[in-house]
């Protein structure tokens, strides 16, 4: 696949104040724009999307939400429809993520987003990711099933904007013991490409790209990008800090 690297930068719940929001993407924007090989997109708190949309110019750097709720329109109080997000300008929605998961949100649940989101024309990252990783590999069985599930319903036509992030839960966050080797990503990678392949078809599952998150930060992301056979990035913490997150990115665009 020769498309530019994906670098998505998650920044969850953070920063606390639209003010720091706004310089930690300025800092991000400055070096972003000078990539050639690399589509940066930012994913703050839903509140700071619009404000942060107005210093976006340009494709380099794009923002992305969080989540969204799979019905179109109605009485759902709290919640953020598609369309309130493309009316914003977000170009990619990430679903599935593991704290997302964690607050009680099932494959079934994913999949309507993603359908909802693909629907829409939005860039559309679906997280999967083991919470253990056995030694008998029963956790490519957990992996298989939660990607089916995830995609359920979901048409070859709208597979074009599907992204799927590998995101072992024992590598993500504050309380991660460590990253996933990339040797073992590489591996994880190429089982999700044949579940794909059993989804979709050979010709659809090869353009499908396929990143890595959890603990990524400027003293891995070369080995990652070089031996873990990924198409790009979702970066949590490090993406918090507008110089890590710039060193992550200008590894990213060397060829
Ligand atoms: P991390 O988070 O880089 O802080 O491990 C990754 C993610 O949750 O997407």
């Amino acid at each position: 696949m020769n498309m530019k690297k994906l670098i998505i930068a998650n920044w969850k719940m953070n920063p606390k104040t639209l003010r720091e929001a706004r310089a930690l993407f300025s800092s991000v924007k400055k070096t972003a724009n000078k990539l050639r090989n690399v589509q940066t997109v930012v994913c703050p708190p839903y509140p700071y999307l619009a404000e942060l949309q107005k210093m976006v110019s340009g494709h380099r750097v794009v923002l992305g939400a969080q989540d969204v709720f799979p019905e179109p329109e109605g009485a759902y109080t709290g919640e953020v429809s598609i369309s309130n997000l493309k009316s914003v300008g977000v170009k990619y929605v990430i679903l599935g993520h593991s704290e997302r998961r964690a607050t009680g949100e099932t494959n079934e649940d994913v999949s309507a987003k993603v359908r909802v989101s693909l629907k829409a024309g939005i860039n559309t990252i679906v997280c999967v990711g083991e919470k253990v990783r056995d030694e008998h590999a029963e956790y490519l069985h957990y992996l298989r099933i939660e990607l089916k599930e995830s995609l359920h319903g979901t048409t070859p036509s709208s597979a074009k904007k599907l992204i799927i992030a590998y995101e072992p839960i024992w590598a993500v966050g504050k309380n991660a013991k460590k990253a996933d080797t990339p040797k073992e990503t590489e591996e994880s990678i190429l089982f999700l490409r044949k579940v794909l392949v059993e989804v979709f078809n050979k010709k659809i599952a090869l353009n499908i790209p396929i990143i890595y998150g959890g603990s990524v930060n400027p003293k891995n992301v070369k080995s990652f990008l070089k031996e873990g056979g990924i198409d790009g990035l979702l970066v949590g913490r490090a993406s918090l800090n507008g110089l890590s997150f710039g060193k992550i990115l200008k590894e990213s665009d060397k060829k």
